[in-house]
């Protein structure tokens, strides 16, 4: 298997800062941010609106084999940092909605729904020059990306970051409620029988705890100083 040297594979939990690491990186670099989350927010969506849920597994893995999701620089400038298409339709901020939020993590533990999506990331993937973000993007995806970060944060950190921002937009939130959340999210995400969210032998890994986003910037930096020369 050919390395993918042009690959930059970032793994961790939610929201311990990955999209906005990546963001700044694949600027830095001139990469596109391809964020993979999105695809399994898309099957959610999907399986939402033809299912009114997602708890008929057989049903849920079907469709996720029979539409096409897709990823491209944002078309639109109202803040998206890429366009998430199915099947040719714009679906970037319906995948977004506190609904999906509910539903996402029961899809994406269904084998057949990480399957179908592993191959559509791969099939994206091979574009090159890219900054890919996930959960087992550096174990499953692309075991042989050129680098690989596992960014790590506390639940309390990353539940406090989502707390203010949440605030900060203007939004009331309760930070009980949220670290609740996350610390299920991550139970889920860490115990499916599938691709569980673990960190490859070779990865970088980062922890975020108490550090600025430049600083956690800084110490990516040099783990990818080779990259930023080629
Ligand atoms: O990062 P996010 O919140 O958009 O991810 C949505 C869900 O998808 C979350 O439950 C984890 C899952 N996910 C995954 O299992 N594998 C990936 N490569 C990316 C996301």
């Amino acid at each position: 298997v050919m390395p993918s040297i042009n690959l930059i594979a970032i793994d961790g939990p939610a929201a311990s800062g990955k999209s906005t690491l990546a963001e700044i990186i694949s600027k830095r670099l001139g990469y596109f941010y391809f964020d993979t989350g999105a695809m399994y927010r898309a099957v959610t969506l999907a399986a939402l609106e033809k299912f009114g849920d997602v708890d008929e597994e057989l049903h849920v893995v079907k469709l996720a084999g029979s539409i096409k999701i897709d990823v491209r620089p944002p078309t639109v400038e109202d803040g998206r940092t890429m366009d998430v298409l199915v099947d040719g339709k714009d679906v970037t901020w319906q995948i977004r909605t506190p609904q999906v939020d509910r539903n996402v993590s029961k899809v994406s533990a269904y084998a057949g729904v990480r399957k179908a999506m592993t191959e559509q990331q791969r099939r994206i993937g091979e574009r090159g020059q890219m900054v890919m973000v996930g959960r087992d993007i550096g174990t499953v995806v692309f075991p042989d990306a050129a680098y690989k970060i596992y960014l790590e944060a506390s639940p309390e950190e990353r539940a406090r970051r989502r707390f203010t921002e949440i605030i900060q937009r203007g939004g009331s939130a309760d930070y009980d409620e949220i670290l609740a959340s996350i610390k299920k999210r991550d139970e889920i995400d860490s115990s499916r029988e599938v691709a569980p969210l673990s960190i490859a032998a070779d990865a970088h890994i980062i922890d975020s705890d108490g550090k600025s986003i430049d600083q956690v910037v800084e110490e990516a930096l040099v783990i990818l100083t080779p990259q930023e020369k080629m």
